[in-house]
């Protein structure tokens, strides 16, 4: 057992923070058993482990980003989704049958989510098999919990990105039978990259795989809207953007990940909400990609859930705290043009992506009995220079702050230290 007393903040419930000065969490086998004002007598004698003046709160979770695009990190900016998806994306991702490559790019991406705070990750990695189990290795070498997915595609693609139907579930099954185990910390999820990339017969088998293996699914939704019109070509009998996807069981029949759903409405938001399909928020990507602003608020309102994604490099920040910047102040350009819905606040966006996010990789990002130990502790003393509150604190932390707070990481009880480049 530890037990760790510091300041600590995180959000139980939507739209208010906990706030326990020096407070008492206690853990056990990387699982929080009990969150105290004050230790009670039980643990009394146990020994503590005290940050002192320190911030101690749930680690972050990024539910959404392209591991293989960190080398095009804060440049090609200049074009729109499916023109930048050929001339810049492509390319890129193109270079990863080159093992030595991957391996270069791939420890200073989970080198860089490390220093940011992000213990639990949903990424995409490339068609290739190899570099994939790569990444996931390189996961697992850290101690920070990954869902990884081998991207599936098979059109409108490169010919060095496209693969059999056969081959690539060939290659998903390997990688399936060598990390898909209960409550691995690193596992794989079925990643059919999106309908223009995928023939109804890779989608057919991305469903079946999904559904073979009691996997998660994850994929991109109405990001862009010569992106909606091209699936309305390609998949005609489908009613909307999301229904493609749940004709070939991809849409929420086992636990379900689309990122972006900026013009997300209607009969697709519905569904979304009955098959609790969570949305990946990328508030970064969708401003580089001039892709449009996704209505979280709505989705907030009808139950949807909602976690935060950096979508490297659509977005040009791995910082999930500047997420939750940048989802607020979306937010608020968003209801200057429609009143009736209201911006988001620091707690709402903070539960966003800690403990609504989190649930997608099981009981993480809350600081309450039963839930992993995924933490980090914040050392503000620089921008706190004046006796400002603990809710304050925090708040300055995330607007003005960087990965020089973070001063120690948890991620399942483990403290982690820095990944080798
Ligand atoms: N849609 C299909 N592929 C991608 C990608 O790599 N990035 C983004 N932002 N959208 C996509
Ligand atoms: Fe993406």
């Amino acid at each position: 057992m530890r037990i760790y007393k510091a300041q600590i903040l995180f959000t139980k419930e939507r739209t208010r923070f906990e706030v326990m000065p020096d407070g008492y969490i206690a853990v056990e086998n990387g699982t929080i058993i009990g969150v105290y004002e004050q230790l009670p007598a039980s643990l009394a004698g146990q020994p503590v482990t005290d940050f002192g003046d320190k911030l101690l709160i749930p680690a972050m979770n990024d539910i959404h980003v392209h591991a293989p695009q960190y080398r095009n990190l804060g440049i090609a900016m200049d074009l729109e989704l499916l023109p930048w998806l050929d001339n810049y994306t492509f390319p890129e991702e193109s270079k990863y049958s080159d093992t030595e490559y991957a391996e270069r790019m791939y420890r200073r991406f989970v080198r860089d989510l490390w220093r940011f705070g992000t213990m639990r990750t949903v990424a995409f990695a490339t068609v290739h098999r190899d570099s994939t189990r790569l990444l996931m290795n390189l996961f697992l070498e850290a101690g920070m919990g990954a869902r990884v997915g081998k991207v599936d595609m098979n059109r409108n693609c490169p010919e060095a990105l496209c693969q059999s139907v056969e081959d690539a579930v060939r290659d998903n099954e390997a990688l399936i039978a060598e990390y898909a185990k209960p409550d691995a910390l690193v596992s794989p999820i079925i990643t059919p990259r999106f309908v223009p990339s995928c023939t109804p017969e890779m989608l057919q088998a991305c469903g079946e795989l999904a559904r073979k293996y009691n996997l998660p699914v994850q994929s991109h939704l109405s990001e862009n809207r010569n992106e909606i019109a091209w699936v309305q070509d390609l998949e005609p009998e489908s009613r909307y953007y999301g229904d493609a996807y749940r004709r070939y069981g991809l849409f929420g029949d086992t636990p379900t990940i689309m990122a972006h759903c900026v013009w997300t409405d209607g009969d697709e938001l519905a569904l979304m909400r009955d098959k609790q399909v969570m949305v990946a928020h990328c508030p970064t990507s969708n401003l580089n990609l001039a892709s449009g602003m996704a209505p979280i608020r709505k989705f907030l309102n009808e139950g949807v859930p909602v976690g935060l994604g950096s979508d490297i490099s659509g977005g040009h920040d791995l910082s999930i705290f500047k997420m939750i910047v940048y989802a607020i102040q979306i937010s608020k350009m968003r209801y200057c043009q429609d009143k009736s819905l209201p911006f988001l606040t620091l707690p709402e966006a903070f539960w966003i992506a800690t403990k609504s996010a989190g649930r997608f990789f099981g009981q993480v990002g809350s600081f309450e009995p039963g839930y992993e130990f995924d933490a980090l502790v914040i050392d503000d003393s620089e921008l706190n220079h004046d006796n400002y509150s603990l809710l304050h604190r925090l708040e300055r932390f995330i607007y003005l702050g960087d990965d020089r707070q973070i001063v120690r990481r948890f991620c399942r009880g483990q403290e982690i230290s820095e990944p080798k480049i």
